[in-house]
């Protein structure tokens, strides 16, 4: 059984933490969060986008997810990251997801209230939570692109948490999706979050958020990456922010990083093992380590 990802989100609320929401797309990914969020005694969200859904199938990714919430004594939630189709929405509800994302952000103000209003409707009577977003967040994935930030209007967030019920508000506050987060200097609308935390009670969500580690970084262009010019949000940032009120922080690039590091290392070191197991087991374990060093950030070990 999943846990509740609003619960787990209050929690976090009123202890001033942050819950990791961590992108998966295959067993390995899903195994190494999990088994960090297992050491450090720690909640986790596990989230599919539309595009790992597309990789993996919606049935496959639940399953994993579903196996590893049984094995593990920690709460692990399943969460859908930046639904936009009504029936990968429709279908994550009924499958059993503990909360979806309704990511109309780069719609007109009011057609992004109509539209999180009807996923907010169909997803409570299922009991399942929604996270809507006001702002756009910039960067540049597989399915969830944009091109340019759009701080999020305290004001206007004040009435579209109203208007639109949804359980959760993701915020633009100058992050962006990917390894290219900032052309010069790193610097979150720490102020802007601040306005919005008093303007709404409901938990905040930074999109966005990964670190990009540069000994990741290295150890990646060691082994034959190109990574020239990626920069991540400073730790430090993060930590301001969760005291601001953010209390989820999804990760998927510095897992991504983590992983393809490892692949390399071993493909370069190795070439002459091909056994898929041999390669992927040492990503699993980096996806691990990575996943526990933002688990102590988001201050969120020990708080299961
Ligand atoms: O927010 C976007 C996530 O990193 C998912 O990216 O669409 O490439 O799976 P994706
Ligand atoms: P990163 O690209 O910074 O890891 O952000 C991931 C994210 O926001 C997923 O929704
Ligand atoms: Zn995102």
């Amino acid at each position: 059984m999943f846990a509740d990802t609003k619960k787990l989100l209050q929690n976090a609320q009123k202890h001033n933490y942050a819950v990791g929401h961590f992108n998966i797309n295959n067993m390995e990914l899903v195994q190494g969060i999990v088994r960090a969020a297992e050491k450090l005694n720690a909640p986790v969200i596990l989230a599919t986008s539309e595009g790992a859904i597309k990789y993996a199938g919606m049935e496959y990714l639940f399953c994993l997810a579903q196996t590893a919430a049984h094995q593990v004594n920690v709460p692990v939630a399943l969460h859908l990251d930046h639904g936009q189709d009504l029936e990968v929405i429709r279908k994550a509800i009924t499958m059993g997801y503990s909360s979806v994302m309704i990511d109309a952000s780069h719609e007109p103000f009011e057609k992004n209230i109509r539209r999180t209003t009807q996923v907010v409707q169909m997803a409570h009577r299922k009991g399942v939570s929604v996270e809507a977003e006001l702002g756009t967040i910039g960067g540049a994935e597989y399915l969830v692109s944009s091109r340019k930030i759009l701080y999020t209007d305290p004001a206007k967030a004040r009435e579209f948490v109203e208007q639109t019920g949804c359980d959760f508000l993701a915020v633009a506050i100058g992050t962006s999706h990917g390894a290219y987060k900032f052309a010069g200097k790193a610097q979150l609308r720490l102020d802007i979050l601040k306005q919005i935390k008093k303007a709404i009670r409901v938990p905040l969500v930074l999109h966005g958020a990964s670190g990009v580690s540069q000994k990741i970084v290295k150890e990646a262009e060691k082994y034959g990456a190109k990574l020239e010019g990626v920069q991540g949000v400073p730790s430090q940032q993060i930590s301001q922010a969760i005291k601001q009120g953010i209390t989820k922080i999804n990760t998927d690039t510095d897992l991504r990083l983590a992983f393809d590091a490892a692949v390399r290392k071993v493909i370069q070191t190795k070439p002459k093992d091909f056994d898929p197991r041999h390669i992927l087991g040492p990503a699993r374990e980096s996806v691990q380590k990575m996943a526990e060093e933002r688990i102590r950030l988001f201050s969120s070990a020990g708080k299961r």
